[in-house]
């Protein structure tokens, strides 16, 4: 019988996720099927509950379940806990496992795909809710010389540099206003001010000589990557490679084969 997945979130219409699982099912010769589903608000439980009932394998979850689906799991990776979220399920008898790859995505295509070394540079990660949580664990095990996060409400950005600063003294948090006079190599997006395309009312003079501009949103030229070109970023990027990286992440786990992105980035950029 064919292996059933799905991606889980609300909306979910325009979702990647199905394409991007039929290329690397097809790459890798994996005899598997992968649909969207749209569950209602307060309905995600019963939604799981019942592609397990049909049979299904796995899920990748998104806005706005990921925290509910780590809720939800019966054990949990070491990277789901660090983000407190899961972006990825599997269903094996009554057990349901949670991992997280959005952040490992995230440092993949950072070191692999655009050849950004993070270690001994100094990264700004921009906001302090669930996706930018989910990038700190990953982004501090690379060693970068400092990680600041910064946050329009300040006292957040505060709170999640204290909880992680336990294992890792070079991590500090505060306001957008706090960086006057920081310069940084790496600068990462993690807002959600490019779904709408806000500017961040960034303070000037950010970016040190060849540093990287990144966007978790992937798709377009954001006005975040609007900012930094004229702040100086030598190099821009969106969040496709991330996309394509937590996606590959995913059907490691459940297939034990990780399929090549390279090939998807051509195909994904096309209209
Ligand atoms: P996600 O799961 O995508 O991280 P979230 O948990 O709702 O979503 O967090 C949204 C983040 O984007 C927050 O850091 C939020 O800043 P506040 O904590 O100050 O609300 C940030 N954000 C959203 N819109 C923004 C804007 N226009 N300017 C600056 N930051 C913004």
């Amino acid at each position: 019988m064919t292996d059933r997945y799905a991606v889980v979130g609300n909306p979910i219409a325009h979702s990647k996720s199905p394409l991007i699982h039929a290329l690397f099912a097809a790459q890798t010769g994996q005899d598997m099927v992968y649909e969207a589903i749209l569950a209602p608000l307060d309905g995600f439980a019963e939604t799981v509950e019942r592609f397990v009932a049909d049979g299904g394998r796995g899920m990748n979850i998104t806005v706005p379940f990921k925290e509910e689906a780590f809720r939800l799991a019966t054990r949990r990776s070491k990277r789901a806990e660090a983000a407190g979220a899961a972006n990825t399920l599997a269903f094996a008898g009554d057990e349901i496992f949670a991992d997280n790859s959005d952040g490992a995505g995230l440092v993949r295509d950072l070191t692999c795909n655009l050849g950004f070394p993070i270690q001994a540079r100094r990264v700004l990660l921009l906001g302090a809710g669930g996706a930018a949580r989910g990038a700190i664990t990953p982004l501090l095990e690379e060693n970068p010389r400092a990680l600041v996060i910064s946050n329009r409400t300040a006292d957040k950005a505060q709170r999640l540099a204290a909880e992680f600063s336990r294992t890792a003294e070079i991590i500090a948090g505060g306001g957008f206003a706090d960086l006057a006079g920081q310069r940084f190599d790496l600068v990462i997006n993690a807002t959600s001010a490019g779904l709408t395309d806000t500017p961040l009312d960034l303070p000037q003079g950010l970016f040190a000589p060849g540093s990287l501009a990144y966007d978790m949103v992937y798709g377009r030229q954001t006005a975040f990557l609007r900012q930094a070109a004229l702040d100086g970023a030598a190099h821009l990027a969106d969040g496709l490679g991330m996309l394509l990286e937590q996606a590959a992440e995913s059907f490691l786990l459940w297939r034990g084969v990780r399929p090549e992105t390279a090939p998807l980035f051509r195909e994904l950029r096309l209209p």
